[in-house]
């Protein structure tokens, strides 16, 4: 999935999922426009990221790659991941319960939607489809280290319930998973998930004056808000994968959210003296999407 876990979800179990809430993804259920809009949305991203998405995330492209053009098989496409790096693809019915989702993350399986946008979404929506969900996400999971990560993650949000503090741990799937800058040799490069996938924003977010770009700090990270309905305001930027890595896997959160519970949350735009700023957002985008 895609965005960030909700903090919030009290459904209960869909009629035909199974106890983990996955469901058959139903491949040939999808109708010739739903294949062709994955095939135009692919093809413009495909053309865009070269020069723009980290190393590994071109790399990991071509996993998508399978014997039928159109949304991908899940099946075929959890063959070939598996054979990368012992991940897999499940389908659920749009958002599950954290724990669920956790556990899911925590056992090597990334759950995602199974629906399409319509033609006339193209360019922005707000809730994850399969386009987001696995082109955004699959390709880095063919990467041993991010998919470490993402493995981790599952289980320290497992963990995080234990305290309280899913929504700290929430900003820090959005701030890397979701909307993460990387810096190569080249420059800065797009990974985050919701960037990759979204042709507008894998503009924005490395061309565009507006928006703030700092580097990655984990304690930051967790106090920042994030708002889903637009462009980020900030982004922050890792060195690597390892580094990203060893700064939260290695590490033991229980006393990152006791301290945190002593600091404030900090707006999206908000600067602090002690960031390491690789850029200082104008906010000219943000400024004119509220007037
Ligand atoms: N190490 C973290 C903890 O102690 C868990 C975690 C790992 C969180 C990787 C995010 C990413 O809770
Ligand atoms: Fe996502």
């Amino acid at each position: 999935m895609s965005t960030a876990p909700k903090t919030h979800v009290h459904a209960t179990l869909p009629p035909g999922a199974a106890p983990d809430w996955t469901i058959p993804q139903d491949w040939a259920a999808y109708s010739a426009q739903d294949h062709a809009t994955w095939d135009l949305l692919f093809a413009r991203q495909k053309a865009q990221l070269p020069g723009r998405a980290c190393a590994a995330f071109l790399r990991g492209i071509d996993i998508l790659a399978l014997s039928r053009p159109g949304i991908p098989d899940f099946d075929e496409l959890s063959e070939r991941l598996m054979a990368a790096t012992g991940w897999r693809v499940v389908a659920v019915p749009g958002l599950v319960p954290d724990d669920v989702f956790f556990d899911h993350l925590a056992n090597r399986r990334f759950v995602s939607g199974t629906f399409i946008r319509r033609p006339d979404q193209l360019d922005y929506l707000q809730e994850p489809d399969v386009f987001h969900d696995v082109f955004g996400h699959v390709p880095l999971l063919a990467d041993p280290v991010y998919a470490d990560y993402m493995q981790a993650y599952g289980e320290g949000g497992l963990r995080s319930l234990r305290f309280g503090a899913l929504h700290k741990l929430a900003r820090l799937y959005w701030y890397t998973v979701e909307f993460g800058l990387v810096r190569e040799a080249g420059g800065l490069r797009l990974f985050g998930a919701g960037i990759v996938s979204s042709h507008g924003e894998s503009v924005f977010a490395l061309d565009d004056p507006s928006p703030n770009r700092i580097a990655f700090d984990l304690e930051r990270v967790m106090r920042t808000n994030y708002r889903i309905d637009d462009y980020q305001q900030s982004y922050f930027v890792i060195e690597s994968f390892d580094a990203l890595l060893r700064a939260t896997a290695e590490a033991d959160f229980a006393p990152v959210y006791a301290r945190l519970e002593a600091l404030s949350d900090l707006a999206p735009e908000t600067l602090l003296p002690e960031d390491r700023l690789l850029t200082r957002g104008t906010q000219a985008y943000a400024r004119g999407r509220a007037a």
